[in-house]
């Protein structure tokens, strides 16, 4: 990576207003997708290897497993287009199996990495024709001239699970209209299981996803003149078992007021900003939303654990 990451001013002013939007409410929040600065993309990264964090492995395992029937679903012209790509690691399994593509699309909203990902992909894979689009997934999305050939949106790593409901309506409503009449979908999503599985896997032993979690604080600071000490946060993560989620908190240790941008937050001892949540998904739950926003399943593959399922959808 070139390091030339330079936050721009509109970014910084939409970082700040959600910043101090989020931090007025009474159960202060920080939206999820701050966490993924260049520091916090590299500790995401690193997070994935843990022992304890089982989903992309297991995801990778089900794409290899199943990588001949995934790839003769989505067939020989596919333009595919990836939500939220990051390091595009599973991207190349889709790759690696393929006959031929029409181009690869990636869509992330931090640029250094984009870029970064795009040209090794390139290097590695020098007959594709990668076309990197900055933006984030959630908001209305510019694409640049494409060939033509069978749209298939990709949506690995169940970052599916971060989103509200009202969010997946209106991100898979938005999926549909860009892609298109007989478009498909390849989405991974993270399965309901024991929280004895699920909570090692967001709080690891060795400190990762405290460091990915504080990390939002430390860029709050460098990017938005604020004074937050990381030594008086810890991280918190939470089974909500009756909204079937992973939260992830930062806990206030002490009574405390932060000034961010002239503005000051009072902080009591205890109090926490919740940073993520992580949904874990029944089919069941998501065969609705995907009926009402145009979608059907038409295949899914799952590892023997039943921890992680692929699922192929198909535009009605
Ligand atoms: C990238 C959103 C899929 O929710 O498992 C990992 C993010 N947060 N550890 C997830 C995450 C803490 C991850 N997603």
């Amino acid at each position: 990576m070139d390091g030339s990451d330079a936050p721009e001013q509109s970014h910084l002013n939409e970082f700040l207003a959600d910043v101090v939007d989020g931090l007025s409410k009474p159960q202060k929040t920080l939206a999820c997708r701050w966490l993924y600065d260049e520091a916090g993309s590299d500790l995401f990264e690193q997070i994935t290897e843990l022992p304890e964090y089982y989903p992309t492995r297991t995801e990778i395992s089900i794409l290899n497993q199943h990588a001949d029937e995934i790839v003769s679903a989505l067939g020989d012209d596919a333009l595919l287009i990836e939500y939220g790509a990051g390091a595009s690691t599973k991207t190349r399994i889709l790759l690696d199996n393929l006959n031929a593509i029409a181009g690869y699309v990636p869509i992330d909203v931090s640029e250094a990495f984009l870029l970064y990902t795009a040209e090794t992909l390139r290097r590695d894979y020098p007959k594709l024709d990668v076309f990197p689009v900055v933006g984030n997934f959630m908001a209305e999305i510019d694409l640049p001239e494409l060939p033509s050939g069978q749209r298939v949106g990709f949506f690995p790593g169940s970052t599916i699970g971060n989103l509200s409901d009202d969010e997946i309506e209106s991100f898979l409503n938005g999926a549909r209209s860009l892609l298109g009449d007989d478009s498909r979908f390849l989405i991974g999503v993270d399965l309901r299981k024991s929280p004895d599985i699920l909570v090692p896997a967001y709080d690891d032993a060795a400190g990762v996803t405290a460091a990915f979690n504080l990390n939002l604080l430390r860029r709050i600071n460098s990017e938005l003149d604020a004074n937050f000490d990381l030594t008086c946060f810890t991280h918190e993560v939470r089974w909500n078992d009756e909204a079937s989620r992973i939260e992830m908190h930062l806990v206030s240790i002490c009574d405390q007021d932060i000034t961010i941008a002239d503005q000051s937050f009072h902080f009591s001892a205890g109090e926490t900003i919740h940073t993520e949540n992580s949904r874990k998904f029944s089919i069941e739950t998501l065969t609705p939303v995907f009926e009402k926003t145009g979608w059907t399943i038409t295949n899914l593959w799952s590892d023997p654990g039943n921890l992680f399922a692929v699922l192929l959808l198909t535009a009605e």
